[in-house]
């Protein structure tokens, strides 16, 4: 992964109706609350494209209605060859949506592809696929992506100021 600043992420999943629409929500919302939503560009995609044009999934929307996000005005589109271009960072939800970004990204641009957990947190772990599952599965993955979006805005602040550690060292 490159040291340049970030200045856009694209979350992927399976759908782009469950877990990389609040993975986009959440983080606009932090970043938002700090006044710094305009220095990045989110958006969201998913390796299928079944759901294409669909608003995120209803419980997807419910779960971040409940914590104060409103993400009924995304809409699903499957990833495009240009994404590899347009993106800093293409991050997939689980270790399949990185298989999958990697088999598509042109060989320059395999170092944009990460896994979402491991960039934000260093945990190499998956958020799971809750699509069959309950809103208990819905809870547990705004939860991850919650934590998950906080540890992501401070690697962006870390990644806009990479000197910022020696200036303040020679006041
Ligand atoms: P997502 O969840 O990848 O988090 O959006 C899914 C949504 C739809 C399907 C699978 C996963 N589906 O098979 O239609």
């Amino acid at each position: 992964m490159s040291a340049k600043p970030i200045k856009s992420i694209l979350f992927v999943c399976l759908g782009n109706i469950c877990r990389s629409p609040l993975a986009q929500g959440v983080l606009h919302a932090i970043l938002a609350e700090r006044g710094k939503d305009r220095d990045i560009v989110l958006d969201s995609a998913g390796t299928g494209g079944w759901h294409a044009g669909e608003q995120p999934d209803r419980r997807s929307i419910a779960v971040a209605a409940e914590h104060g996000v409103d993400i009924s005005g995304q809409r699903a589109r499957k990833v495009l060859p240009e994404d590899f271009s347009r993106f800093d960072l293409i991050l997939g939800m689980d270790k399949a949506n990185v298989r999958d970004l990697e088999a598509l990204a042109p060989p320059g641009a395999r170092d944009r592809v990460g896994l979402y957990l491991d960039f934000a947190t260093g945990n190499a772990r998956d958020v799971p696929d809750p699509y069959y599952d309950g809103a208990e599965a819905f809870a547990s993955v705004y939860r991850m992506i919650r934590e998950a979006s906080e540890a992501l805005a401070k690697r962006l602040d870390a990644s806009a100021s990479p000197t910022s550690g020696q200036a303040s060292s020679t006041m």
